[in-house]
């Protein structure tokens, strides 16, 4: 039996999972860290940290299955994309990494756009300069800590940096370094003419890979950390939404995914590659050889829940504790006992500005419609629906560029939840699967390990090996006419509101500086 180990860095945690050839998993460990918010709108995190979360996670995981090390086929690395590890000539970490989440760059997408052009921009990129994405990121650090930038000698990815620290070796791969905007999309290749114009040298980025090949191989100062076989092969891996999508069993047409983690992403395979010529939904490599995928992400999706949880909901979080559950099963309670449209209350999901479909990073959270009437447990069911709105949103987009949608896979922490699911079969008008693994990421970076050392024949092989749907939930027609009407105003908020968030904006940057 040959086993494959997944880790997926995340935003809260690293996820170690160790599989067998079938996709069971064999044993797993999360491994949390802080994120930093120094300022409004900024959001960092320590390096330092996910490799040592890594380390622990291998160690755990290889202490709890009793496999043998020498046993393990491959390793492959997934995690949060977008952010920014900047290392000096003695790949020394220059500063804390800028991650996804982090809201600082507008005037930098000006900076880009304006140099390349917004319609060059996205021919070669596929996407518009998004204040996520690291190519403004870099700039940032250009603009602002310039003597940082001139002891820059690499440029990796979050998981990348780990890969680095396991293996010795700078290497990434298409689906995640789709993410940098450094990329020509569809040559799937580094952009000479990106880097040229922005003044970035390609010696500081890593090596580039499908996402399936063998990057690297663990070296032995990592094996004598971790109990890993020193020579033990490291695949590409993928970004955590193409290889979650892979571990959802998304390489094919027709099938699409939800996924509700701190973000959401409804995420479509693309045989052809296909572009929003209006930059609404983000095209990127997907992690299965020539092949593309289109996805719309909602930037604060079970992040919303989360900060619902963390500073409204301290009742449910001690009764949780005493019950010995999740405080999210008792929302969840809470939230099934009022009626889908939650009493005509409202909620926008824009804690952290949003991506799909308003690109707007002054834009920010709402809850519209209160009233006497309200109590917690609406505005809880109002969080959940909100965020689901904001899905349908990424959908619609989807659906506009032609992508046919037969099925709905639902995944993440949200796609626990029977209730959050029910909603989006009844919200999005269309039957919401559950697969057999909830590990999604960190099976998919598995799967592609196990393609990359010859466990399986290809990428489509390995998802019908290891992937099978264990529910369907269908979608009530009645309820879908409902949430339509409310899915209608919840669009016009936010063009009704788009000025007065550009106007707090300003305000807050007056009174509390930029
Ligand atoms: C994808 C994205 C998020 C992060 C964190 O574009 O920004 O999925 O990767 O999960």
């Amino acid at each position: 039996m040959a086993y494959l180990l997944g880790i997926d860095i995340g935003t809260s945690g690293t996820k170690t999972v160790l599989f067998d050839e079938v996709g069971n998993t064999i044993s797993s460990a999360l491994e949390e860290y802080p994120l930093y918010q120094p300022h409004i709108g900024w959001a960092e995190q320590d390096p330092e940290d996910w490799w040592q979360a890594t380390v622990g996670g291998i160690r755990s995981v290889l202490a709890k299955s009793g496999v043998k090390a020498a046993d393990i086929s491959g390793i492959g690395l997934s995690g949060q994309m977008h952010g920014l590890v900047l290392l000096d000539a003695d790949n020394k970490v220059l500063r804390p990494s800028i991650i996804w989440c982090d809201q600082r760059t507008t005037k930098e997408c000006e900076q880009i756009t304006s140099i390349i052009g917004a319609e060059r921009l996205i021919e070669i990129t596929a996407n518009p300069a998004l204040v996520g994405f690291t190519a403004s990121k870099i700039m940032w650090v250009k603009n602002n800590e310039p003597a940082i930038y001139e002891k820059a000698r690499k440029i990796l990815l979050p998981k990348d940096y780990v890969r680095f620290r396991l293996t010795g070796e700078f290497a990434t791969e298409v689906s995640d370094a789709s993410g940098m905007q450094l990329m020509d999309i569809p040559g799937r290749c580094w952009s000479d003419e990106v880097l040229s114009k922005l003044g970035i040298d390609k010696s500081m980025l890593a090596e580039l890979y499908e996402s399936q090949e063998v990057s690297s191989k663990v070296n032995s100062a990592a094996a004598a950390l971790t109990g890993l076989r020193e020579g033990t092969p490291v695949v590409g891996g993928g970004g955590d939404q193409a290889a979650g999508a892979v571990g959802n069993g998304i390489v094919k047409p027709g099938v699409v995914s939800s996924t509700i983690g701190t973000s959401g992403v409804v995420f479509a395979y693309l045989d052809k590659i296909s572009i929003d010529p209006k930059g609404r939904v983000q095209t990127f490599c997907h992690a299965v050889p020539n092949t593309w995928h289109v996805m719309g992400v909602t930037q604060a999706a079970g992040f919303s829940l989360k900060w619902f949880r963390d500073n409204l909901c301290n009742a449910e979080i001690a009764t949780a504790e005493l019950m010995d559950v999740d405080p999210y099963v008792l929302m969840d309670q809470e939230a099934e006992r009022v009626l889908p449209g939650s009493n005509g209350l409202l909620y926008l999901p824009y804690l952290i500005g949003e991506r799909t479909p308003i690109l707007d990073s002054d834009a920010k959270g709402v809850f519209f419609g209160l009233s006497t009437l309200h109590k917690k447990r609406d505005m809880i069911r109002a969080v959940m629906e909100g965020v689901t709105f904001s899905l349908r949103d990424c959908m619609e987009i989807i659906m506009e560029m032609g992508v046919n949608i037969s099925e709905v896979r639902a995944s993440g922490g949200g796609g626990k939840s029977k209730l959050w699911k029910q909603m989006q079969a009844d919200i999005f008008g269309t039957p919401i699967t559950t697969i057999n693994s909830s590990e999604g990421p960190a099976l998919g970076v598995a799967l592609l390990a196990g393609v990359g050392t010859g466990v399986y024949s290809s990428v489509a092989q390995a998802c019908d090996t290891a992937i099978k749907i264990k529910n369907v939930q269908e979608p009530v027609m009645e309820l879908y006419d409902k949430y339509t009407k409310m899915y209608g105003l919840y669009g016009q908020l936010y063009r009704s509101l788009k000025k007065d968030f550009k106007d707090l904006s300003a305000i807050m940057n007056s009174v509390y500086g930029d």
